[in-house]
């Protein structure tokens, strides 16, 4: 069943009993697997950058990347409600954000868009664009798009301050119009207290187990990297060595 930002915006993992689920895609025949599945989402993640065309940082993706990518996996998943997301810099004023938000939605074809950060500009770019038709997933916590002005990548919402803010900008987040939110590392209990404060679900990365979605990057949960997926991750196979075997048996 395809769902829609009204079966999301009230879906909470306690009384569905079972968590949204959430996987990155980037290509057209993978997206054409998770056509065929039970996953719930399919996030088109600028983590493109990162497991598809070895970048050090998401920062270094633009919105061409993001449109071609996010074509591709629509083509390949027309039943499954697909986010894309709004690359570094392409928000960055109001102006930009519409134009660019405008853009993917309308040339990719996909249902939604995720964009980082929430006030107070994120917030006003969500609230326009909800008013434009474009439906908004939020995104908090560690921001690999912020990853120079955050300080590297760490767990969020361990001290006091950061407790506070993260709970206030998820709270502005759903009043912006948001159709769900993102918790990448945010700390397991504060997680679990933002998730009972909203009424629309949180989905979690790096976040415990007490969201009411979670979101992986199939690269991590498949292994078809070369590198250990991060450790929150536990792989469900390991396509890398699979595929090296093959590869040598194919050449001897
Ligand atoms: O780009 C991405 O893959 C993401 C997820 C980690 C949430 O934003």
């Amino acid at each position: 069943m395809k769902l829609d930002t009204r079966k999301i915006r009230t879906y909470k993992k306690k009384s569905a009993k079972k968590p949204l689920q959430m996987l990155t895609c980037y290509d057209f025949q993978t997206a054409q697997l998770l056509n065929d599945s039970s996953l719930d989402l399919i996030l088109v993640g600028d983590s493109v950058g990162n497991v598809v065309l070895g970048y050090d940082h998401t920062i270094q993706v633009d919105i061409e990347t993001m449109i071609l990518f996010s074509k591709a996996v629509k083509k390949g998943a027309p039943d499954k409600f697909v986010i894309g997301d709004l690359p570094f810099g392409t928000y960055a004023t109001m102006d930009l954000a519409l134009k660019n938000s405008i853009n993917l939605f309308q040339q990719s074809g996909i249902e939604a868009i995720k964009l980082e950060g929430a006030f107070p500009f994120e917030c006003e770019i969500i609230e326009r664009l909800t008013q434009i038709g474009i439906p908004v997933m939020g995104h908090i916590g560690l921001t690999p798009q912020s990853v120079h002005e955050q300080g590297g990548y760490y767990t969020h919402g361990k001290d006091q301050v950061s407790m506070t803010r993260l709970m206030k900008e998820a709270l502005a987040l759903e009043k912006a119009g948001c159709f769900a939110v993102v918790l990448e590392f945010v700390e397991e209990s504060l997680a679990k207290k933002i998730t009972e404060k909203l009424s629309i679900p949180t989905i979690g990365i790096g976040s415990g187990k007490n969201t009411d979605g979670q979101v992986l990057v199939i690269n991590d949960l498949l292994h078809l990297g070369k590198k250990d997926p991060p450790k929150f991750c536990k792989p469900i196979g390991n396509i890398y060595e699979i595929k090296a075997k093959l590869i040598s048996e194919y050449l001897k």
